[in-house]
């Protein structure tokens, strides 16, 4: 469902993103880790046609991101790093403004809404503006934006950054129900107890390049770590490289 080929992104001096090859299936959570500064979100934002990669090709569900942006755009949610939200509407008004630029039926849009407002526990605060919501409220409503269009894949950039335990399970679930429904699901982050729970397969990078990916037990054996949980292969991955 998503294909990374030879993704490269030159900023000038820097290789943010060096030839990277990556395939996630269709309802796989991939995770996505590296330390500071490892490609993450260059990546991310080249999936999400945000940015243009310098060479190499982004395709999601078959459509080259290049040749069709709208097209392979509409298939994603997409939750950015650091997220805009137009402060002085109202969650219900974010929304709908959100489902409006998706080209959402009309009649559908509010229903969607109020489920999405239901399933995030923020209906007490659809009709208050967003200027009043705290940072996980905030966070909660970006993800639930990026639902509106019912998007067959999810790319997340730190999905789980400020939202307190009980948001992180609900964040959780809700992904492994979408995964259930078949949404692939493409996930950055640095919580590796998140990543060890919630993903099917994790990539790792470092310097712009995949140092491995896999399962934690395929994770393990190219770490030569034994059993060990994510930490240990991830800090031992990165020494060695
Ligand atoms: N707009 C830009 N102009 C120049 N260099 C950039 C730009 N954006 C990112 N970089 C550089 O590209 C490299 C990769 O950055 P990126 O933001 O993709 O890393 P990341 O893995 O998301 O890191 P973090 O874990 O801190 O979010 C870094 O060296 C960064 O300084
Ligand atoms: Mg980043």
């Amino acid at each position: 469902m998503i294909e990374l080929i030879n993704l490269t992104k030159d900023y000038g001096t820097v290789l943010a993103v060096n030839n990277l090859n990556l395939r996630v299936a269709t309802g796989e959570i991939y995770g996505f880790i590296g330390p500071n500064g490892a490609g993450k979100t260059t990546t991310i934002r080249m999936m999400g046609g945000i940015i243009e990669p310098t060479s190499g090709k982004v395709i999601i569900s078959g459509i080259d991101m290049k040749e069709d942006p709208l097209r392979a755009k509409k298939i994603i949610g997409f939750v950015p790093d650091r997220p805009f939200l137009y402060e002085k509407l109202t969650g219900m008004e974010f929304l709908k403004f959100i489902a409006d630029i998706y080209e959402v039926e009309t009649n559908i849009i509010t229903p969607r809404a109020q489920e999405l407002l239901e399933k995030f526990a923020l209906t007490d605060w659809a009709h208050e503006i967003i200027e009043a919501y705290s940072h996980g409220m905030k966070q909660r409503l970006i993800i639930a934006a990026a639902l509106m269009h019912d998007p067959r894949v999810l790319v997340i950039d730190e999905p789980m950054v400020g939202l307190d335990p009980a948001a992180v399970r609900m964040v959780k679930d809700m992904l492994k129900n979408l995964s259930r429904q078949n949404v692939t699901i493409f996930v950055s982050t640095h919580t590796l107890s998140i990543a060890e729970d919630l993903c099917d397969r994790i990539g790792v990078i470092h310097k712009g390049a995949l140092l491995a990916q896999g399962s934690i037990a395929e994770l393990n054996l190219a770490a030569r770590t034994g059993n060990a949980g994510l930490e240990e292969v991830f800090l031992t991955l990165i020494r060695e490289a």
